[in-house]
């Protein structure tokens, strides 16, 4: 949601600025816009629409400025339009700032700067900051070195709300500063170039040394320097980190989409987060956590708190908790969860799961749990993401870069990460070792088996072909297979705009039934040899309505009643999602395909959501 790209160095800056929009398109946008510094002071081309359409505007092959910063915007604040667009300058044109965030005292800003003389062009927030930032530099009498610095830093003070702002100023053509609050930023150290990202992907294949800012930090940028300041202009020492994410992981690589690729990459995105946390002989280790059996035995409840994808990844994890360790596990929507006032103490562990690590109710939960004396653990993909400088503690799935809004290797391994972590505390608490030894032995074997379950690809495919153009798809589950129901609807809804539902199969009965008629698709999951008859029976009610039904299942059932069965290998209950979700991601996305969808960049939706 809304991307900044920045670069200072030596060479041509309007090309990289553009393609590094283009690498951060997947966020989610409606607007693009650039500004470089000229020799005839600050260049601004921007408009509504595709980012590749930059290159058409008409001056944009003059531009040869070496400093620039550049935005995609998704609208909050104002229609799309190319006033709304990013960068905005103010009023004399000294300043140039792309904006990501929300400013949420920006009208009491705009009537303060307006009795001041300044006037706006747009309905956006983001305009009172170049010229705040203006105020302030004009107000300022000694003409040193850090003027524009103080400038950014007392106008950032005023600032309520998120933020992560690049700001360049004619004055200073050599330096752009950057400065983040609640929104992602990061810094790629280049030789002789500085590179300014939202995410780590866009910038991979130019360096892999980043710095990161906490709130309200500034930095300064100069083509061979980056000096780093708290928020009382008192310089910092920071050290980079050096990111082991390999470049080609941000690129297709001979896929049509990134989200088949990344449904292809589980196998090895699993392999990597397991890596050395797991294996047969020893107990489970997380460098990172500190837990004891007093501690774990103390705990009056666990509560997982998620969004979209990650929540769902939060059900099997409750699944496991519960099951293995015998600890009440909460999940909740963080959306929903911050706002009414949960029972949250010291005796409560509070786990967060995003991959992003930047969504915003989910920062927004683990702060009032945090204020509430829970301990918080974060769950994410992205080192340094914000969530991870707000956890007492920090995991990490190792799925690589995902790219495709639509979550599919996040969820596998963050499904594979919960559990690991459930085993570990299985561990301490010294309880069902041998539910241990058996999940453990079939989790090795699950990088294996997953391959097996992308070799049915093609049975999918056809089936696919035959439901594409449906308006209704419902998902029907029970226990752990219930959740994956949840997922393969969200999933489906998220990339073919098809309306879809997903209920435990026992509550068809209470309702949901009436809806069923002549040839709707229901696609159905049964892993739990428990309630296999059950999973039948309430089929055989749909089909008896006229359904047309998909059947994903690990179990030894009669297959000539449903349409289409993709049989996949059994596996250990506690992460059986791993493999049911797959024919799901995969149904998904050749639906999507079929209906010529762009299946990477959903309409309305951004991959990080970083607004509430
Ligand atoms: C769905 C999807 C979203 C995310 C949700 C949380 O495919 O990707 O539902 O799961 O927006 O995002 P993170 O995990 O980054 O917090």
């Amino acid at each position: 949601m809304c991307g900044i790209v920045g670069y200072i160095g030596t060479k041509k800056a309007s090309p990289i600025l553009i393609n590094g929009l283009i690498r951060l398109e997947y966020r989610g946008y409606d607007s693009a816009g650039i500004s470089t510094i000229e020799k005839d002071g600050l260049s601004m081309m921007k408009d509504k629409g595709r980012v590749k359409n930059l290159y058409q505007l008409e001056g944009m092959d003059n531009l040869n400025g070496t400093i620039g910063i550049a935005h995609t915007r998704w609208a909050t604040h104002g229609k799309p339009s190319k006033e709304n667009s990013h960068p905005h300058m103010d009023n004399s044109k000294t300043f140039s700032v792309v904006h990501n965030g929300i400013i949420e005292n920006y009208n009491e800003l705009k009537n303060f700067l307006a009795d001041n003389g300044y006037t706006f062009y747009s309905q956006t927030d983001t305009e009172v900051i170049p010229n705040l930032v203006h105020y302030y530099y004009n107000k300022d009498e000694k003409n040193d070195s850090l003027k524009f610095l103080r400038a950014v830093k007392n106008a950032c003070c005023d600032l309520k709300g998120s933020f992560a702002i690049e700001i360049i100023c004619k004055d200073y053509p050599d330096h752009m500063i950057v400065t983040r609050k609640d929104s992602p930023l990061v810094i790629g150290k280049g030789e002789q170039e500085n590179y300014i990202s939202s995410d780590i992907p866009a910038i991979l294949s130019f360096t892999r040394n980043f710095y990161l800012l906490n709130d309200y930090e500034l930095a300064i940028l100069s083509r061979d320097t980056i000096e780093f300041y708290d928020k009382h202009l008192t310089i910092l020492k920071k050290e980079p980190k050096n990111i082991e994410w390999d470049a080609t992981s941000a690129e297709k690589d001979g896929y049509e989409d990134f989200m088949l690729k990344e449904i292809y990459e589980q196998p090895t995105a699993i392999r990597e987060t397991i890596g050395a946390k797991l294996n047969e002989a020893t107990k489970c280790e997380f460098s990172e956590l500190n837990f004891t059996k007093e501690y774990l035995s103390s705990l009056n409840n666990i509560y997982i708190v998620a969004c979209g994808t990650a929540m769902h990844a939060g059900l099997a994890g409750k699944n496991v908790l519960e099951k293995l360790c015998k600890i009440n596990t909460q999940v909740d929507v963080a959306s929903e969860f911050r706002y009414r006032d949960p029972l949250v103490d010291e005796k409560t562990l509070c786990i967060f799961i995003s991959q992003s690590g930047e969504t915003a109710d989910t920062i927004a939960a683990l702060k009032l749990c945090k204020q509430k004396g829970a301990k918080t653990l974060a769950l994410t993909n992205v080192i340094g993401s914000s969530i991870t400088r707000e956890a007492d503690f920090s995991i990490y799935t190792h799925a690589g870069p995902e790219i495709a809004v639509a979550s599919t290797k996040a969820y596998t391994s963050q499904v594979i990460l919960i559990t690991i972590l459930a085993i570990y505390f299985a561990e301490i608490l010294e309880i069902a070792h041998e539910q241990v030894d058996l999940l453990k032995r079939d989790i090795l074997e699950l990088p294996r088996k997953l391959e097996e379950t992308l070799a049915l690809s093609e049975s999918i495919q056809s089936f696919s072909k035959k439901v594409y153009q449906e308006k209704d798809i419902f998902f029907l589950g029970r226990g752990i297979d219930e959740t994956v129901a949840k997922e393969g609807s969200l999933k489906l809804k998220e990339i073919s705009y098809i309306h879809s539902e997903s209920y435990p199969a026992g509550e068809l009965k209470h309702g949901p039934i009436a809806l069923i008629e002549n040839d709707i698709t229901v696609v159905s999951i049964i892993t739990d040899k428990n309630l296999v008859e059950k999973m039948v029976s309430n089929i055989q009610e749909v089909i008896t309505r006229g359904a047309k039904t998909l059947v994903i299942t690990n179990q030894d059932i009669d297959e000539t009643m449903f349409d289409m069965t993709i049989k996949i290998p059994k596996t250990n209950s506690f992460i059986s999602p791993i493999l049911s979700i797959v024919p799901l991601q995969l149904f998904s996305y050749y639906i999507s395909k079929g209906k010529g969808l762009d299946v990477d960049k959903p309409r309305n939706l951004a991959k990080s959501v970083t607004v509430e």
